[in-house]
């Protein structure tokens, strides 16, 4: 594949997403296809917020960033894919507790270093999750008031948080996310997009949320942290609690999906609509969606929904 051929073919000058495009087409050209199909929905958009993130990760990270960033994302959609034919063999997912999880995962600086650059980049790479990014932008965002307090529960990389406080000029963050690597690499983030004095990260378990002030948020965001969890009802009442009345939350989480982190096996988007209700959140939005190609005859859809809730 020549330079040319793998350019991001955009209309609009995206110089970072056109290397991204030039390296992954080098590199990990069995990849590419995927990131066509991501584009393909939306040129424009997908331009846009693509150039976005890759500044974010180039000024974080070095000139290097989106070569390593570009990597870690090959490894991971690999093992997500390795994962998911295991799930499809066993007809479950592979990990059962936290603490196994957290042991070989999470406590892991290399291993979460590159499994959160990887995530980062899948935000807008994978056709489906370029897909909840616009759901975000449309339906959560302009909801918002320009001034308000969100918190941010398991950040990982930052980004989510990072892009809301981009659009709100006097908005606020606290983040707070398990893995020492997220509270480095979103910090980073967050400077990065320019937002740093806004936003403050802290490493602390999102199941001990209740002990923060409650009804202090006018958002949260909670995104792929449900399906982490062995009893992921109870983050929903933490949800309920950090909402001011009348606050929204977008929440997102995976359904049938394996990954090595995965716990709770969510088999039916009804299931996330009955713990927001549960936990007295009003589901306002949904949106289900799942990748363009799965595994031939395959038993199980893997699918990431987005939540839109009120209190
Ligand atoms: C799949 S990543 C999601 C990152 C980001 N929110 C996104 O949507 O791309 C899951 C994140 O949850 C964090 N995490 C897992 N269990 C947690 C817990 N009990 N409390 C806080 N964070 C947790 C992990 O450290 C990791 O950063």
């Amino acid at each position: 594949m020549t330079t040319t051929q793998a350019k991001a073919d955009t209309a609009t000058a995206a110089p970072l997403l056109d290397r991204l495009f030039d390296y992954v087409a080098e590199s990990h050209p069995r990849s590419l296809r995927g990131l066509r199909e991501a584009q393909g929905q939306d040129p424009k958009r997908f331009a846009e917020v693509a150039e976005l993130y890759l500044r974010w990760l180039t000024e974080a990270r070095g000139e290097s960033g989106i070569e390593a960033a570009a990597d870690a994302f090959a490894q991971f959609s690999t093992d997500v894919n390795l994962a998911q034919a295991h799930y499809e063999r066993d007809g479950a997912y592979a990990n059962k507790t936290f603490a196994d999880v957290y042991k070989d995962h999470y406590s892991d600086a290399e291993t979460m270093d590159g499994y959160l650059w990887g995530i980062y980049l899948t935000n807008f790479l994978w056709a489906h999750h370029f897909q909840i990014m616009m759901f975000f932008q449309d339906r959560f965002m302009p909801r918002l008031d320009d001034k308000a307090h969100l918190i941010e529960i398991a950040p990982g990389h930052g980004g989510w948080g990072a892009w809301a406080l981009a659009h709100m000029s006097q908005a606020t963050l606290e983040g707070y996310d398990i893995s020492p690597q997220s509270i480095q690499i979103a910090t980073g983030i967050a400077q990065a997009a320019g937002v740093g004095n806004r936003a403050r990260y802290v490493e602390k378990d999102a199941l001990d949320l209740t002990k923060v002030e409650a009804e202090s948020a006018d958002g949260c965001i909670c995104s792929f942290l449900v399906e982490h969890l062995e009893d992921p009802q109870h983050l929903y009442k933490v949800l309920a609690h950090l909402l001011k009345p009348g606050g929204l939350a977008f929440i997102t989480g995976a359904l049938t999906a394996a990954q090595v982190d995965h716990i709770y096996e969510y088999r039916y988007e009804s299931e996330l609509v009955k713990m927001c209700e549960i936990a007295g959140l009003r589901v306002l939005e949904t949106l289900s969606a799942n990748p363009l190609r799965t595994l031939p005859r395959a038993k199980f859809m893997p699918r990431s929904m987005a939540l839109l809730v009120q209190k």
